[in-house]
């Protein structure tokens, strides 16, 4: 494709708008130039859309996405759309989730990226589960593979995971398969849960000392974490929820520091989004999140991989996309 030496310049500038926000120079900016106004306009003739996790880099954030959110707003987000193409830059579940959720669509991931929660457990450890405790619901946190949903009962994220598992109609619930998220909500719910030993590399090595010791370097930041860290962080913090419901929790605070204790993809996204609050500490890199670039973006475009289209067997996406009907339902129902 050939672009004027007017649009690359205008290309940069917008980029550079956004992006030294996120500490990114002009030319850092201009070194990405031909690749967005490539991928952006190959999303226009495609007629496709891009979809991105608030772990993405800016660069994915800023310069191609149209839409950024948490899993349970990019799943919303697949569903309203209207587009032949979905291009979702994130993990491979995350994927699927909107493969489930329009079937009629031609769904690419950039990456075949994984996730240690998705690849923690399989539909013989849940079939295993229920024989163990066979009057228990099964619900599953969406970081989980199709495969693995089609055997649940309903599905749920880190935005209304107690709300789903409150709504279920048994009172106890197999919920899978990230221990630290369940041993969270143990605390909020009054059913009788049983866990799974899967957990997050990125949010499991935050540590509680380490938080501690932000709080007494910056006694006026609040402090906010994602609920897949441990219950130490958790129950110590100002605030623990979904990264869209952190990012609603900065915008309306009128505190000016904050420590994100989850992943630096939402640091830069409040850098770039919300400049006028100051974020302290450290974060964690995912690199299965990060395993996305502009360059295997632009290839989904052009020239998609096999294993870069999601494919997904009939029964399998039957059975699981009852589990993220299910999980709609219940939240309706239990919201009336
Ligand atoms: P969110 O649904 O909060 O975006 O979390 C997804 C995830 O993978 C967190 O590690
Ligand atoms: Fe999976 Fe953790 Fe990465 Fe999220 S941050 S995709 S849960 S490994």
């Amino acid at each position: 494709m050939k672009f004027t030496p007017d649009q690359f310049e205008k290309e940069t500038d917008r980029l550079y708008d956004e992006l030294q926000k996120a500490g990114w120079s002009r030319e850092d900016c201009l070194l990405i130039t031909p690749l967005t106004l490539e991928i952006n306009a190959l999303k226009k003739k495609q007629d496709a859309i891009i979809l991105a996790h608030s772990y993405q880099t800016p660069d994915i954030m800023y310069g191609v996405a149209d839409f950024i959110g948490d899993s349970y707003g990019l799943a919303r987000k697949a569903m309203e759309m209207d587009c032949k193409k979905i291009i979702f830059c994130s993990v491979h579940f995350m994927g699927e989730t909107a493969k489930l959720l329009n079937p009629a669509k031609e769904v690419l991931v950039p990456s075949v990226a994984g996730c240690s929660l998705a690849a923690s457990i399989t539909p013989e450890d849940v079939r295993k589960l229920r024989e163990r405790h066979p009057d228990a619901g099964v619900v599953c946190y969406v970081n989980t593979t199709a495969a693995v949903k089609a055997e649940s009962d309903a599905s749920c994220t880190s935005a209304n995971v107690v709300q789903i598992i409150d709504a279920m109609p048994q009172d106890e619930i197999i919920f899978i398969p990230d221990k630290l998220m369940g041993i969270n909500m143990k605390k909020l719910t009054k059913k009788k849960i049983h866990l799974w030993e899967g957990t997050c590399i990125v949010h499991e090595r935050f540590d509680e000392e380490a938080v501690k010791a932000i709080r007494e370097q910056y006694p006026n930041a609040k402090i906010l974490a994602h609920t897949e860290c441990n219950s130490a962080i958790v129950d110590s913090v100002d605030m623990a929820g979904s990264t869209s419901q952190m990012v609603k929790y900065i915008a309306e605070s009128s505190d000016k520091e904050f420590m994100l204790v989850t992943e630096c993809g939402l640091t830069d996204r409040i850098k770039v989004e919300q400049p006028t609050k100051k974020i302290v500490g450290t974060c964690n890199l995912c690199p299965y999140m990060k395993e996305i670039s502009l360059k295997n973006v632009l290839k989904a475009l052009k020239n998609p991989s096999d294993d870069q289209k999601i494919e997904i067997s009939e029964d399998i996406a039957e059975k699981a996309k009852k589990s993220l009907d299910r999980m709609f339902e219940l939240e309706k129902s239990s919201s009336l």
